[in-house]
């Protein structure tokens, strides 16, 4: 019998844009408050990509330039490169594409995946089958949005939430027990109502007529979605949990998307989970919908041991959703 392979995370990149939307200039925007911002989503500050011109590749081609600083493995050695974005640079050539060239990954093939808000989780469940089927050894997941080119900064309940960012991870066989050792994940279009870019894909070409009604952007019916949300990101974290045999003592790490303090909180009080085994850094990204979850290992891959076990949970417009157990694979900073 062959030998088990496993796929594992071996290097983090990331890249936030430089600009500070601050709740305070929010306030001069739309009427709000950094009070009532705080308080029902816990934003304090989100990054906006300001240069003309400039999608979620540039965000990503910077992510996978950290990440190669890092790691001793080359551009050339890369075989597949898959982004996960909602907010592509075009509608083709692919982000990915443009990440690969712009990042000297010529040797590898790429594409790109829409999973909204859970693309980190389909892409590295996505990745993590190229390796298992033992014919691709290096793999570039990148994960990021540029939620700024789709909100409507004249609805004060959509426009505080959304931020731009993106993450970047290497994904290598091991014959270890270690990596991404299960998933579940689901998606549902019934979600549609409550949470969808109604205008601008090839069902509904944008107008004039739909760019000035906002029909380009982000529709969001905020309290259903919240309530979907935690249901489904908690329920699917106790089902990978119970049969990967896991306890909430047993986990080191849960890493949820970031959409709203209250809905972490939320899923953290409903699973009894230690709060202080959570990652969050929304106060100062926000949702930047694919990004958030690589971002948040990015930040805490110092802390990270091997052997750790993580739960990473994500909920986003599809609807889609899902919880993925992943045994991290290293100590501290790659390198
Ligand atoms: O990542 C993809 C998945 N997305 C999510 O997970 C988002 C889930 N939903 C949410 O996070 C929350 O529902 C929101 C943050 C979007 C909204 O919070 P909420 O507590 O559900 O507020 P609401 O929309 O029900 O509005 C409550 C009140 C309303 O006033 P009235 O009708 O009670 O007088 C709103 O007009 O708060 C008002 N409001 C605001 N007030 C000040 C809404 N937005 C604002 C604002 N500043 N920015």
């Amino acid at each position: 019998m062959n030998e088990e392979v496993n796929a594992v995370i071996t290097c983090v990149g990331g890249y936030v844009p430089d600009y500070v939307l601050t709740n305070g200039e929010l306030s001069e925007i739309v009427d709000t408050t950094d009070e009532w911002i705080m308080t029902r989503i816990g934003i304090k500050e989100r990054r906006i990509l300001k240069e003309k011109n400039s999608g979620t590749s540039v965000m990503g081609t910077k992510a996978v330039e950290d990440l190669f600083k890092k790691t001793d493995t080359k551009p050339e050695d890369i075989e597949l490169v898959i982004c996960t974005t909602t907010t592509p640079d075009y509608f083709f050539p692919s982000t990915a594409a443009l990440i690969a060239t712009n990042t000297g990954m010529k040797n590898a093939f790429a594409f790109d995946m829409e999973a909204a808000c859970s693309g980190f989780l389909f892409g590295l469940e996505t990745a993590s089958s190229y390796i298992k089927s033992g014919r691709y050894k290096k793999i570039i997941l990148v994960s990021g949005d540029k939620l700024s080119s789709v909100t409507n900064y004249s609805d004060r309940a959509t426009c505080p939430i959304f931020g731009d960012g993106a993450g970047a991870v290497l994904v290598e066989p091991t014959s270890e027990k270690l990596g991404v050792l299960d998933s579940r994940l689901y998606t549902d279009a019934g979600g549609f109502p409550y949470l969808h870019i109604k205008y601008g894909g090839s069902a509904y070409p944008a107008t004039e007529e739909s760019i000035k009604s906002n029909g380009t952007t982000i529709y969001q019916e905020g309290k259903a979605v919240f309530k979907f949300a935690v249901t489904n990101m908690s329920d699917a974290s106790e089902l990978v949990m119970k049969r990967n045999g896991l306890t909430k003592d047993d986990i080191d790490w849960m890493v949820p998307h970031q959409a709203n303090i209250r809905i972490i909180d939320a899923v953290a009080n409903r699973m009894d989970f230690d709060r202080n085994k959570v990652m969050v850094n929304i106060q100062k990204f926000g949702n930047t919908s694919a990004g958030t979850i690589p971002l948040c290992l990015w930040e805490w891959e110092d802390k990270l041991k091997k052997g750790d076990n993580l739960i990473l949970t994500a909920f986003g417009g599809g609807f889609t959703w899902g919880a993925l157990y992943l045994k991290w694979a290293y100590n501290g900073k790659s390198k």
